[in-house]
């Protein structure tokens, strides 16, 4: 394998602190930097079992500010970026899209014009895009999305996303940039920030809170075990076909209620709790504005070109994952004691 020098960015958030430690601890040859704004999403206790490994460096700084990609680039010539900074909750988009609309698609573009413009000769040299099934849109009750599914994002997260998507494969037909992209399902696992659902609602159990299910809860969401996705990647970097889509899915579909359900569950056993009394705090709310019905992944590409496939599935994840959170109660003690709670009062008011 050869050494490589590789900047992901996003590295100190759910996805990329799984990726980062895999990449570093899988890879001696290679120079891992991270380079992470740490914005509300972003937290460096995420990366401690790697904070002092002699392969990996984290770097402060944020995709939005061109010039200082320019420069970090120049200064330390990294042949490969995988990049996953984002501003990556739905909810929040809804609130205030333009956070979405500066990091997701200038931040992506600032990117793409650093490689471009330090990468005088395109050889050995990669650019990763990570991405989201929401690009696709809404599924009805039938159906999966395909790498040929067409494009129809329906909220201000997806439709930044789809735009950062359409600029990176811009760059490979318009420049030649060498590209490759991954387009996944909805991960869970440990170190997400506690106001996606998942983690939202373990925190909310374990406090006797109320569970806020959206609308009539049939909603329907493929979940994905986050360190799968991380060796996806992995798998992607190395073996993806320039110019090329894969997409990453858990072939785990569940409705959001019977999701909540199996956790109401999970949780009472965990717990010692008597049986159906985390359900009781189920609690449907308002829906949220535009709410994409289903997405499901076809992930027969990834399979038969990759052999790549999800290593576990939802019951024994969600079990790992509920453990986790109940484990490392400082982690989610730290994290939620920050200024997200404003928002959400702000929002369930
Ligand atoms: P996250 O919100 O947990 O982490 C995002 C990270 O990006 C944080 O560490 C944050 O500090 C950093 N960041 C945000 N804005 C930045 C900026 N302007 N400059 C530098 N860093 C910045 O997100 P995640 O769930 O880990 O998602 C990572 C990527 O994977 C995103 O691109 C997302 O669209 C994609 N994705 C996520 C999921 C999912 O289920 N979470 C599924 C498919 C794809
Ligand atoms: P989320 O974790 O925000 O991921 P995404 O919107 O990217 O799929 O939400 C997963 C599903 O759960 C989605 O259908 C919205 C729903 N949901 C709730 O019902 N209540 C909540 O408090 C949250 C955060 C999400």
């Amino acid at each position: 394998m050869k050494n490589k020098k590789i900047l992901i960015t996003g590295g100190a958030g759910f996805i990329g602190c799984h990726l980062v430690k895999l990449m570093v601890n899988k890879y001696s040859n290679y120079e891992i930097y991270n380079l992470d704004a740490l914005t509300y999403a972003g937290n460096i206790e995420n990366l401690k079992d790697v904070a002092n490994k002699s392969n990996y460096h984290f770097i402060k700084g944020n995709i939005q500010d061109g010039a200082f990609l320019k420069k970090l680039f120049k200064e330390h010539q990294f042949d490969s970026v995988i990049h996953l900074a984002a501003e990556s909750h739905v909810d929040r988009s809804i609130l205030s899209p333009m956070d979405f609309i500066m990091t997701n698609i200038v931040g992506t573009v600032n990117l793409l014009e650093a490689a471009k413009e330090n990468w005088t000769s395109f050889d050995e040299k990669l650019f990763y895009h990570v991405s989201t099934d929401e690009v696709y849109g809404s599924l009805g009750e039938e159906g999966l999305f395909t790498e040929t599914t067409p494009y129809s994002p329906r909220s201000p997260y997806s439709a930044s996303k789809a735009s950062s998507d359409h600029l990176v494969m811009a760059y490979h037909h318009t420049y030649g940039l060498p590209i490759v992209m991954s387009n996944c399902s909805n991960n869970y696992g440990p170190y997400q920030f506690p106001e996606k659902l998942l983690p939202l609602f373990i925190n909310n159990i374990k406090n006797n809170k109320p569970l806020p299910v959206y609308g009539d809860g049939n909603y329907t969401r493929d979940w994905l075990w986050v360190k799968d996705h991380a060796k996806a990647i992995d798998v992607v970097f190395h073996e993806g076909k320039l110019g090329e889509t894969y997409n990453v899915g858990g072939h785990n579909e569940w409705k959001n209620i019977d999701f909540v359900n199996l956790l109401c569950e999970t949780m009472d056993e965990l717990l010692g709790r008597e049986k159906g009394s985390s359900a009781k705090l189920i609690t449907f709310v308002k829906d949220r504005p535009g709410h994409d019905l289903r997405y499901a992944i076809d992930a027969t590409k990834i399979k038969n070109e990759l052999n790549w496939e999800p290593s576990i599935q939802t019951k024994e994840g969600l079990k790992l994952t509920a453990q986790w959170y109940l484990e490392n109660e400082s982690w989610l003690e730290n994290i939620t004691s920050g200024a997200y709670l404003d928002y959400y009062k702000k929002q369930y008011s």
